[in-house]
């Protein structure tokens, strides 16, 4: 991991990031991945959203939320006035693991300083946690997202403070749709901390 931050912080531009990356063999994920799901969107976005790990989709088309998660999330933006180019999106983890299980711990941390970097390189105004993982990445707490969401952690960058938004992962709201209205809630939050009403 020592490693990996080492060449994360060489990158000085998002594209010099996704070169390394696509070099850096220490995640094993690359090596049954079809692709680096690296980002999409607009890195000079206030607000960048963190998804856990890329799916069969993303991983065929090499771009983050592309499936059917994919489809709420640009919903749920539009319902807010964002769309992909007035947001950045990325993973904790850029690369699909096997059929689609969790990314384990070891894969999430030998990561980790690539996303971290991105978060520097875009240097957002708010970060949206899309589930636990990612929440869990960033802030540090171990608690679950029902008792996360809708909370803001503080987020340090390296010139200011950003904030982590922490909500609900669109998967999540296609197995219980009923939970819509509590990620509702987070994204009318969003928009207000966007319009600084918040
Ligand atoms: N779920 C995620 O967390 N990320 C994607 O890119 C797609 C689905």
């Amino acid at each position: 991991a020592s490693d990996a931050r080492a060449r994360a912080r060489q990158a000085r531009t998002l594209d010099e990031l996704e070169r390394i990356l696509a070099d850096f063999d220490a995640c094993p994920l690359r090596f049954t991945a079809k692709n680096l799901v690296f980002a999409d969107g607009n890195p000079e976005a206030r607000v960048m959203f963190l998804g856990e790990a890329p799916g069969a989709d993303e991983d065929r088309i090499g771009k983050p939320f592309m499936g059917r998660s994919g489809q709420l999330l640009d919903k749920m933006m539009k319902a807010i006035g964002l769309d992909r180019s007035s947001a950045y999106i990325g993973n904790i983890v850029p690369w699909r693991p096997p059929g689609n299980r969790n990314p384990t711990p070891q894969e999430v941390a030998v990561c980790r300083p690539f996303v971290e970097r991105q978060i520097e390189l875009v240097d957002p105004d708010i970060i949206v946690c899309l589930g636990a993982p990612a929440t869990q990445t960033l802030t540090g707490t171990k608690d679950g997202i029902l008792r996360t969401r809708g909370r803001l952690f503080p987020y340090k960058l390296p010139s200011r403070e950003a904030k982590v938004l922490a909500t609900l992962h669109p998967a999540f709201l296609l197995r219980q749709p009923v939970q819509k209205r509590l990620a509702w809630r987070d994204f009318r939050a969003l928009r207000a901390l966007l319009d600084g009403k918040a």
